[in-house]
């Protein structure tokens, strides 16, 4: 039997003769949820298929099998091997805190796609702010060119950030922040007639992106120096703070610290962690009295602070920057993944009026850095509405709301056989295992209960969006212990 493209019905049935060319070339659909024959509209370029109850498919997205295949053969995933050893789920849109398969299923999100989707996805707002700019100009270069979302964000981010941090390089992603952070510290003391201070010192169990000069501040045992240790530049490590955002700074750390400090400065350009949370190295939380440590001996031994608040920032640990719950300013802070709520790729590298002045005055006469997409004017938009969106809210009792109820939801998963440690801080809840998490296993038990997560080494971890219901937050925290119990050695 053959049908018609047009109208779906079966040609025996009579109908549309003009398609019977088509017919040979598109098969009939049926619908991937329920099964329906599904009604095709063949146009001269491209073709529809429609399921009158499940909407409509379009030949780019095809079935999930045919995607799954195309991907497996040309998409390279993250830390993926190529071809992959594991099938990707297939997301078809999102609205809300809610991812929707391929298959029919939602998801609540409680990875924030990965930190950065804080008002969730479709938010009216940023939509808006993205469709209202796409009416003026996509994109401009930004030598010799400046314009209003630019301009409006920068303003934002200076009024935002913590002391005399005002001045803003707008950048493409997380790991050029963390580049144009080590490239500023480095001009900086080149420029002061100190070019021996040309080492970064970084803490154990670090993670500041993959770019070449943000891997070699990343920890040097489980980041990955190995493979490139030729080639990577030879950084200064310090130990990583004891856990625990209560605990006590530890004056053997202290002590540890000032030796490094007395007898490395000369070569020290600056140090750089990421504040009280150490996120993919490890998701350590650690008490934010480390940083007034650091600022002080900073100050003391001429180096430079850099704070990377790429996954702190913008209120994730109850506080708008983590740096804040020191009162500390740093000389340097990057910020990108929530910037601009998950919609887009941007980063910006801050500091103070000092260091802008110091790298502007030398020999080179500028920051010797420029991407071509630097300052798109989509991203730039999106990421002020994105801001205005944050503080016009009361951001904090949403996250306080969630660390209370993650708190209280994780707790069962403390006595699991298999887990070693529970801990949550502001919108973030991790369950450490003892061992390697089965990732499957532990995806496939919160699938089953309704929530996306994306569990790595010994941690299932959630940072949800802010905006998340309680119920949400609980189906999240549930959906971790079920984890847990599937996934932990
Ligand atoms: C603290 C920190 N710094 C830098 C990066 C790199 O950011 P991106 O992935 O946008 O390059 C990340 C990403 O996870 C991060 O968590």
């Amino acid at each position: 039997m053959t049908f018609c493209a047009r109208c779906g019905e079966s040609k025996d049935r009579g109908g549309h003769g003009e398609c019977d060319q088509r017919l040979a070339l598109e098969p009939p659909r049926h619908c991937e949820i329920c099964g329906r024959r599904m009604v095709v509209k063949v146009t001269p370029l491209s073709w529809t298929a429609r399921c009158s109850r499940h909407g409509v498919i379009d030949p780019t997205t095809s079935t999930a099998d045919d995607l799954l295949a195309r991907d497996a053969r040309h998409v390279w995933h993250p830390y993926a091997p190529m071809p992959p050893t594991m099938t990707p789920y297939v997301v078809d849109s999102a609205a809300g805190v809610r991812l929707r398969l391929r298959d029919g299923r939602e998801l609540v999100d409680g990875m924030s796609s990965w930190w950065a989707a804080i008002h969730g996805y479709r938010h009216p707002v940023l939509d808006a702010a993205v469709t209202d700019q796409l009416g003026r100009m996509a994109h401009v270069m930004f030598g010799g060119l400046t314009h209003e979302p630019a301009v409006r964000l920068a303003t934002r981010l200076a009024e935002l950030a913590p002391g005399d941090i005002d001045r803003v390089f707008l950048c493409d992603s997380g790991s050029v922040s963390v580049e144009v952070a080590i490239k500023l510290a480095l001009q900086y003391w080149q420029e002061r007639g100190r070019p021996g201070k040309h080492r970064l010192l970084s803490l154990r169990g670090g993670y500041h992106g993959d770019t070449f000069a943000a891997m070699s501040v990343c920890d040097p045992v489980d980041g990955m120096h190995h493979l490139f240790s030729n080639v990577l530049p030879q950084q200064a490590f310090l130990s990583r703070p004891p856990g625990g955002v209560e605990r006590p700074v530890d004056p053997v750390w202290v002590d540890e610290a000032r030796a490094v400090f007395a007898t490395q400065a000369g070569e020290l350009a600056a140090v750089i962690c990421e504040p009280m949370v150490q996120g993919a190295g490890g998701m350590h939380f650690y008490n934010s009295g480390y940083l007034a440590v650091l600022r002080e001996l900073c100050d003391e031994y001429d180096v430079l602070l850099i704070l990377d608040e790429i996954a702190t920032g913008f209120g994730r640990t109850a506080h708008l920057f983590a740096t804040l719950a020191a009162g500390v300013t740093p000389d340097i802070m990057c910020v990108g993944k929530a910037l601009t709520g998950g919609y887009l790729s941007l980063a910006a590298t801050m500091t103070t009026g000092h260091v802008a002045e110091t790298v502007s005055s030398g020999a080179a006469g500028a920051l010797l850095h420029g991407p071509t997409f630097m300052g798109n004017p989509l991203a730039c938009a999106v990421a002020a509405a994105n801001l205005d969106l944050l503080t016009g809210r009361d951001w904090q009792a949403d996250v306080r709301g969630i660390e209370t109820r993650l708190s209280e939801g994780l707790e069962p998963a403390r006595h699991l056989p298999g887990v070693a440690d529970v801990r949550v801080l502001g919108a973030i809840g991790v369950v450490q295992t003892t061992g390697p998490v089965d990732v499957v296993a532990a995806t496939e038990a919160a699938i089953e209960r309704g929530v996306w997560l994306r569990p790595f080494r010994d941690l299932i971890y959630t940072m949800p969006p802010y905006v998340c219901s309680p119920q949400d937050v609980d189906c999240i925290a549930e959906a971790v212990v079920a984890a847990a119990k599937a996934g932990a050695a």
